[in-house]
């Protein structure tokens, strides 16, 4: 069996950091699910503007291939949000299932994967070797995004990041299908008050453990 990393959040959690460099670390694949969402929602807006309708999405996702898009086109805050809405969508969500347990059985890398979203350890993978539940306070995910965002030259205020991540979060985890939830057997990792390298160093040896069983 691959073995299977997952790893689940909030927006800003740190949790992407967290997975690249722990399949940079063990050598594994790595696959950024919200890449998925995002990726439909620059489709829909290329193709039918901001009016696009859950019919329209739902007929891309029926004909998306991944790899056809540029992740730096992905990143911008105005397709989170649009993401989050498609994300909310229970046809489309069951379509992204199937590409996401693809990317396990062709894995590139015969050590095994690590997978990082919202509903990885509950409903992609819910075997998973490994689950990790990564959070943090509200002001801290901001001051991250914003200063990504600023990195982008994207022009956003403090006010607006909180705004739309309040949003995001609260979407996440109402939505009815695959809400954003920790599985019962996740380890949950607060990044508030520790930098990446100390998020690392922790999820490191939970995967070292694992790997060595
Ligand atoms: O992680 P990222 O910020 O790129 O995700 C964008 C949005 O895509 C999330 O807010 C969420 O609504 C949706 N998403 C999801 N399930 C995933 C990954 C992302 O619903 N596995």
């Amino acid at each position: 069996m691959t073995f299977t990393v997952a790893i689940d959040g909030l927006a800003g959690s740190g949790k992407g950091t967290l997975a690249l460099a722990l399949a940079d670390k063990f050598n594994l694949a790595y696959f950024d699910t919200g890449l998925l969402y995002r990726g439909l929602a620059y489709i829909a807006l290329d193709e039918f503007g901001e009016d696009f309708t859950k019919t329209n999405v739902i007929n891309i996702a029926k004909s998306f291939r991944v790899n056809t898009l540029k992740e730096s086109n992905l990143r911008s805050p105005i397709l989170g949000k649009y993401a989050s809405e498609i994300g909310a969508i229970p046809e489309v969500r069951k379509i992204l299932i199937k590409i996401q347990r693809e990317f396990k059985e062709k894995s590139p890398s015969n050590k095994g994967i690590v997978v990082d979203g919202r509903d990885i350890g509950t409903v992609i993978f819910p075997n998973a070797n490994v689950k990790l539940f990564i959070s943090a306070s509200l002001e801290e995910r901001a001051r991250r995004r914003l200063r990504d965002f600023l990195t982008n030259d994207e022009n956003i205020s403090y006010d607006e990041v909180i705004k739309q991540l309040q949003k995001r979060d609260q979407r996440d985890k109402e939505r009815s299908v695959a809400p954003l939830v920790a599985a019962k057997d996740a380890h949950l990792i607060d990044t508030t008050n520790i930098n990446k390298e100390e998020t690392l160093e922790i999820a490191s040896s939970l995967v070292a453990k694992k790997l060595s069983d």
